[in-house]
This record gives C-alpha cells, sequence and structure tokens, in this order.
C-alpha cells in the first residue's frame, strides 16, 4: 500500500540518518517482467543513492484500447527473484485499485506538443496516461532521482519536460539502453517473437547501424540507408523513422548537421517495438 510503503521508506530515512547516511532515495519506475535492461536502471540507482525502490506497476491508464493491457506479460516470481539478487531493498507493487480506488484518475498531467508526435500519434493519451503514474509514483516515494532507460527515449524526455515545467523536486537520471548479444534491444516484449520473428526483428538495430555509416552523408542519406534496410525485411512493418534534434524532439531539417536522434517504432508479427540510437550528422 502507499501507507505501507510511506511507512517503511521513514523507518530506511531513520536507520540512514543513525548511520550517518544522507538517506537519500532513487525510484527505479517498471511495469514488471524484468530484464537486463532494468536490472542496469538499478545498478545506476544504487551507486546514486543510499535506498532504491522499484516499482512495478502495469499502468492501466497508458494503454489504449485494443493494445496489449491484457496480455502484458505478469512474471511476479521471476520479477522478485531478479530484484532480490540485485539487492534492491524496496519493491512497490500496488494493484490498481490501490493506484486508482476510484477506478481511474479525475485528475492527470496532460502534455502537449512532441506528447502527440511518433509513439503519442501511434498511441494516443499514451504519454498522458504514463506522465499521470510518474507524478504519483514520485509523490508516493519522493525519491532524490528517478532513472529512466534511453531505450524509451521520447518517455525519459517527456519525463523530464514535465520535472522542469512543474519544478518537480528530483533529478532525472537516463540510463543506455541494453542490447541482447546479437544487437536487439532488451524488451518486455520481446518474448512474443517467434524465432524467425526475432530474426526479422533484427533488422532494427541494422537500420540503426546503417543510418549511422551514412551519418556523414546528410539527414537524406540516413534515412535512405535506414528505410533500405527495413525494406528488405519481409516480416518487418516500419511505423516510423525519423530523425530529431536529441534537444527538442522536433524533426531535424534536411540539411541538419549535428547531434541527431534516429527514432524507429516497427511491428513484427503482433509486436510493436521501438528503438533508437544517437548520431552526428554532417
Ligand atoms: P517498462 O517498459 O517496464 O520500462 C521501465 C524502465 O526500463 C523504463 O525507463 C525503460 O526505458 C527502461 N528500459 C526498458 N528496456 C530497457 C533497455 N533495453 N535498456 C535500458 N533501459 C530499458 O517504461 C515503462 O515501463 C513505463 O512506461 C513506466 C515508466 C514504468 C510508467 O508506467
Amino acid at each position: 500500500s502507499i501507507a505501507g510503503l510511506r511507512e517503511q521508506l521513514a523507518q530506511a530515512a531513520a536507520e540512514a540518518a543513525m548511520n550517518g547516511d544522507a538517506g537519500t532515495i532513487a525510484l527505479v519506475p517498471t511495469m514488471g517482467a524484468l530484464h537486463a535492461g532494468h536490472v542496469a536502471l538499478v545498478e545506476r540507482a544504487q551507486e546514486l543513492a543510499d535506498i532504491v525502490v522499484v516499482s512495478l506497476f502495469v499502468n492501466p491508464l497508458q494503454f489504449g484500447r485494443g493494445e496489449d493491457l491484457d496480455r502484458y506479460p505478469r512474471t511476479l516470481d521471476d520479477d522478485l527473484r531478479v530484484l532480490r539478487d540485485a539487492g534492491v531493498p524496496f519493491l512497490f507493487a500496488p494493484s490498481a485499485a490501490g493506484m486508482y480506488p476510484r477506478g481511474g484518475s479525475e485528475t492527470s498531467v496532460t502534455a502537449s506538443g512532441v506528447a502527440g508526435t511518433l509513439e503519442g500519434a501511434s498511441r494516443p493519451g499514451h504519454f498522458d496516461g504514463v506522465l499521470t503514474v510518474v507524478a504519483k509514483l514520485l509523490n508516493i516515494v519522493q525519491p532524490d532521482t528517478v532513472l529512466f532507460g534511453q531505450k524509451d527515449a521520447q518517455q525519459a524526455f517527456l519525463v523530464g519536460r514535465m520535472i522542469e515545467n512543474l519544478d518537480l523536486p528530483v533529478r532525472q537520471e537516463i540510463v543506455e539502453t541494453v542490447r541482447d548479444r546479437d544487437g536487439l534491444a532488451l524488451s518486455s516484449r520481446n518474448r512474443f517473437l517467434g524465432a524467425e520473428e526475432r530474426q526479422a526483428a533484427l533488422a532494427i538495430p541494422a537500420m540503426l547501424a546503417a543510418a549511422e555509416t551514412s551519418a556523414g552523408e546528410g539527414v537524406a542519406a540516413v534515412r535512405a540507408a535506414a528505410e533500405a534496410v527495413a525494406a528488405g525485411e519481409p516480416l518487418l512493418e516500419l511505423d516510423y523513422f525519423t530523425v530529431v534534434d536529441p534537444d527538442t524532439f522536433a524533426p531535424v531539417a534536411e540539411d541538419h548537421a549535428g547531434e541527431a536522434q534516429v527514432l524507429i517504432a516497427a511491428r513484427v508479427g503482433t509486436t510493436r517495438l521501438i528503438d533508437n540510437g544517437r548520431l552526428r550528422i554532417g
């Protein structure tokens, strides 16, 4: 429960104070089905704070109608093992009724601009759901630092903007994407891929590699190289490939030179995957 967690955190803070520690808190929000990407966030959290809290909540607010809320993997026993092995002292895993006792939220965080593009265009209302639950989690845990993965670049960007726009008293830390040996970014949804689909999904990191190789030749060349890779994989249905300015998440001009972020969303079978990478154009 929220009250139970707050009580335990107050106790942990008091114990830390007795030991002369600052009792700083880091929060790692997750939806469970934990993998090495989540563990990388936990390990960074352990470096940054005395007390690490992981939250595990499959947030209904951020799933649209017809999305995979019902089939989202729920693997609590495995997750507990992962967290125990990683030495995480606090797991906050509320029920839906615990988070939304009135069935939903009458009050929510709404983001405009970037929140309606890319993932937000494919998934209307998704980021309002994410930001609302993250705001709740920040208020419940009151961490000094909150950690997010670069894998979900737009999410990390929008949370950063929320923290800035609403003057939330927390520092955001972003952790690099953890990949499997074959280059596929780890994701809770990878488990849905059959062997053939998994092979096809490797076109996504291959697109990032092709983009990087062509970076010296400009935006159009980057796009052409990546899209050629996608076109060569019949099982992959590209949703978007976009080059944005990492500071604004706005698409870059065709003559852009300098730092850029390429963002990919694609469907393999019924599984939707996203990935991204940084490059220097020109
Ligand atoms: P979830 O998909 O479980 O991801 C939790 C955190 O792990 C996010 O910050 C995500 O970016 C990070 N992550 C996932 N895969 C990663 C990888 N391969 N490498 C590094 N980090 C990775 O994102 C959510 O949950 C939810 O939207 C949430 C923020 C918890 C709000 O409900």
